[in-house]
């Protein structure tokens, strides 16, 4: 039974367990989890499975010191970064996603007919149209799947994992596919040195999947919460390409198929929205972030992530930080640490953990996850 936020009444009458999942509340009835198709009913969701995929060709930032003036010191020193992925000519955001997602779908012990939904969170498609979600259903031979592509910049992971577990949750699907991957290679322009140290290429892909209510226990994909603040466009953005600004010969020469920052506007706006939001949805569930077992937010900078950390009281060894090795993937960041932490050991089945991201637009997410596998 689901009803608008606010009126839990009824279900405690029902019997029923209330789980509030973003801005409804879940309530299951004892035995009663996993209706597929029951109007209404929404069921606890996991990921089921995660897997990454960078490009083997590694720009460092040495080969940076030869491109643009820079030097290793001052993007050490400035964002953490010291290498980052880059595809060849002719590798597209697609093909990442694929190797991600057949990974995942082997990982959970799934074939890919049995995802009935792909969402890809994506900057970078391979082309304006067909969406990356069609190629990827094609090139992974996912004949029951539809899909499609969602655009939330460095937030394109948290809002495809709720997007894909909200309709597995409803009961429309049972396994979808939710995928972060960017050629962030493809946007960037090579002679702007505030901007061509920050980013580098990758895909990770999860299968979100219904828990049946034996198996639920407490783990799964709890909640999330998001936020979109479109006055912050102007801060981070590729000013031509799009509706607006078509490509003409003005638009290439004045390199405006490129990404475009204010660094610092940015930077202050992630921070202080990277802990609004995470006390925000804790709050929701009666938890504050010594509860977590860890944190994993996107990864822009080394800083951003310290900073908004320790406004947290969160100590270092529960905050996962990879960038020194991929840079900015944007969608990809949060899967590739996820992924990261579990091979490390650091991320458990049964840990509490809090997704953050923050992206041009600007986007906001948050999704808290009791690890399951
Ligand atoms: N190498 C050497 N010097 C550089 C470089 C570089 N690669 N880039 C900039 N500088 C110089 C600047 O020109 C400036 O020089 P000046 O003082 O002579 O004018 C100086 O370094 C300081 O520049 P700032 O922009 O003030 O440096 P800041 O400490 O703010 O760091 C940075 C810049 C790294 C871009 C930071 O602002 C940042 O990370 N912002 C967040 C933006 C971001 O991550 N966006 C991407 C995705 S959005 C998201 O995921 C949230």
């Amino acid at each position: 039974m689901v009803r608008k936020a606010g009126r839990t009444g009824e279900a405690g009458r029902a019997g029923g367990v209330v789980r509030r999942v973003g801005e409804v509340e879940q309530v299951e009835a004892a035995g009663e989890v996993n209706r597929v198709g029951k109007a209404g009913a929404l069921r606890r969701t996991h990921i089921a499975a995660l897997a990454t995929y960078v490009p083997p060709r590694v720009l460092t930032n040495a080969d940076l010191e030869k491109m643009v003036d820079t030097s290793d010191e001052w993007i050490l020193q400035r964002t953490g970064i010291r290498e980052r992925h880059i595809v060849d000519r002719g590798v597209a955001t697609s093909d990442l996603a694929k190797e991600a997602s057949l990974a995942a779908i082997a990982q959970a012990g799934l074939t890919p007919d049995d995802i009935e939904l792909i969402v890809v969170g994506t900057t970078t498609p391979d082309t304006i149209f067909p969406s990356t979600a069609c190629l990827v259903q094609h090139k992974i031979g996912a004949s029951r799947a539809w899909g499609f592509d969602l655009g939330a910049a460095c937030s394109g992971f948290t809002y495809a994992l709720t997007a894909a577990s909200q309709m597995v949750a409803s009961g429309a699907h049972r396994h979808a596919l939710a995928i972060g991957a960017d050629v962030m290679s493809s946007i960037i322009d090579y002679q702007d040195r505030a901007t061509c140290v920050l980013f580098g290429d990758g895909a990770g892909a999860v299968v979100v999947s219904a828990l049946d209510g034996r198996s639920a226990g407490d783990v799964g994909i709890i909640d999330f919460a998001h936020e979109i603040d479109g006055s912050g466009g102007p801060a981070l953005c590729m000013p031509a390409g799009g509706s607006l600004r078509p490509a003409s010969r003005e638009t290439v020469e004045g390199r405006l198929h490129y990404v475009k920052q204010d660094g610092q506007t940015v930077f202050k706006f992630a921070v202080r929205k990277t802990e609004e939001i995470c006390r925000r949805l804790l709050a929701r569930h009666g938890l504050t972030p010594s509860d977590l077992n860890l944190f994993v937010s996107h990864q822009a900078n080394r800083r951003i992530i310290e900073s908004a950390a320790a406004r947290l009281d969160l100590p270092a060894d529960r905050v996962v930080i990879n960038i020194e090795r991929y840079g900015n993937t944007t969608g990809a960041t949060i899967p590739l640490a996820l992924n990261d932490a579990r091979a490390d050991g650091r991320l458990k089945q049964g840990d509490l953990v809090l997704l953050a991201s923050v992206g041009a637009g600007f986007t906001v997410g948050a999704v808290l996850v009791r690890w399951s596998i």
